[in-house]
Order: structure tokens, then sequence, then C-alpha cells
């Protein structure tokens, strides 16, 4: 799969994707990102990327033209056919696990940096085919949301993690947020781990593990529950730690 990210502050991905499960993916073949500057691609002589917007209001709105040529020069004639091209502003739809397993699925995907107050409206219109938030607040920029974005959806693709099945166990793979985990020792400073841990009784480490995963769910976002995969056992188990939910 291949990221192009468009954006006037290209330095603000340096490392960022040079450690760790990105760097390896990207080693292996199995990712490639390619960082272009928006600048390079405005061709006056200040190179100027952003104006005042018409009819006042305040701010700098970036101009269409070096965003344009900016994207049209990499995709060339890929453009013609069907691209995910997404626009990273605050007034996007929100970026959820599910939203990174749809985006996993596609061969390509352009990210565009929104910067200033904003962009101008024909890119919205006119070259972008999607718009994301990551959350209802304001960053400076879209880059972080960008790299936000490679990295949720670069760790689903198949071969990325060292756990093929590492993706499904995640918090919000399945809907719900997953329990504690431990490592040796199994006691510091005269804090224990779960008997049931040590225990090697595989099918009640795994009643333990969903039952947590339920009860922190419940305590820490209710809310996921109403849409998550649930069994009747389950139901039971956490009508007993008061939810009410259907
Ligand atoms: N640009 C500024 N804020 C943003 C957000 N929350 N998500 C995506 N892009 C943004």
């Amino acid at each position: 799969m291949r990221f192009d990210i468009f954006t006037l502050f290209p330095n603000l991905f340096a490392g960022t994707f040079d450690e760790s499960i990105i760097q390896r993916a990207r080693a292996s073949g199995l990712v490639e990102i390619e960082i272009h500057d928006i600048r390079a691609s405005a061709h006056d002589k200040h190179h100027t990327t952003d104006d005042t917007p018409y009819a006042g209001g305040g701010g700098m709105v970036m101009k269409p033209e070096p965003i344009f040529a900016s994207v049209e020069g990499v995709y060339g004639d890929a453009l013609r056919g069907a691209q995910t091209i997404i626009l990273l502003t605050p007034q996007g739809r929100t970026f959820t696990q599910a939203v990174a397993r749809e985006l996993a699925q596609q061969p390509r995907i352009g990210l565009i940096c929104g910067r200033y107050e904003g962009v101008d409206e024909r890119v919205r219109e006119h070259l972008a085919t999607d718009e994301i938030s990551i959350g209802d607040y304001v960053l400076s920029g879209g880059e972080i949301a960008a790299m936000v974005i490679v990295d949720a959806v670069t760790r689903l693709l198949p071969g990325a993690l060292g756990d093929p099945l590492a993706p499904d166990k995640d918090s919000h793979a399945e809907g719900l947020l997953e329990g504690p985990h431990y490592t040796r020792p199994a006691e510091f400073r005269g804090w224990r781990v779960p008997d049931v841990l040590l225990s090697g009784h595989h099918g009640e480490v795994a009643r333990w593990r969903r039952q947590e995963s339920l009860r922190r769910t419940l305590a820490r976002r209710p809310d996921l529950l109403r849409t998550a995969a649930l069994s009747e056992e389950d139901r039971r188990y956490l009508q007993d730690l008061g939810w009410t939910g259907a």
C-alpha cells in the first residue's frame, strides 16, 4: 500500500515513520510513504501557498493552485481513475478503528494536510474524495492527523505485526476495550499478578480476559457496549455488574 502525504511542513514527519512497526513495514515493502512539499508546487516568485479570505474574515486560507498542482503532479494520469484523496480537517468524519480497517483495503491513499484557517473550498469539492477528523479538537494542522492515520492503518496490513492475530485482539477491534496486561515478575512491590494468569487453565484465562474487557468497557466507555458484539453470557455478566443496557 502507498501513502502520499501533501504538506507545507515536510520536516514535521522526520523520524515519525523511521522507527518500530512502520519502519519495518517500509523496509519489507509492505508500505510506501512519500512526503510531498506543497510549496514546491507554488510557482510564483515567492512560492505563495496562502492568501487572505475573500470578503474578509481574518486568518489565511490555503490557495488551491499549489495543492492541485502538487497532487496532480504526483498522481498524474492515475487521478482519472478512482482514488482515495483525504483532506484532514476537524470538519471531516471521525476517524475510528472501523475507518482504519476500511482504509487498509485501499492500494493507495493521498492525505492533504490543511493549515491556517482553512483550505480553499475548491480543494474539498473537486480534489478531495473524503474528509477525516481525528477527533473533536483543533490541531495546528493536519500533519499529526496524517501520522495517526498512517500508523493505525499500517499496523492493520497483513504481515505488519509479528502476531498475525494481534490486530483482532486490540482495544476497539471487537468494539470493546482490552483488559489488563501483565508480565514478569509475578510479584512487584507486593502487587501480585492475578492468580488465574499463572494457573495454566486456558479456558479460565480466556473467560477472565473477556470479563475484564467487559468490566473495563463498562467502567470507562459504556457507550461502546451499545454496538459491541455481545453473547448471552457477556450480557449476564454485565447485568451482574449493574449494566442496564439491553
Ligand atoms: N486539522 C486540525 N484539526 C484536525 C483534526 N482534529 N483532525 C484532522 N485534521 C485536523
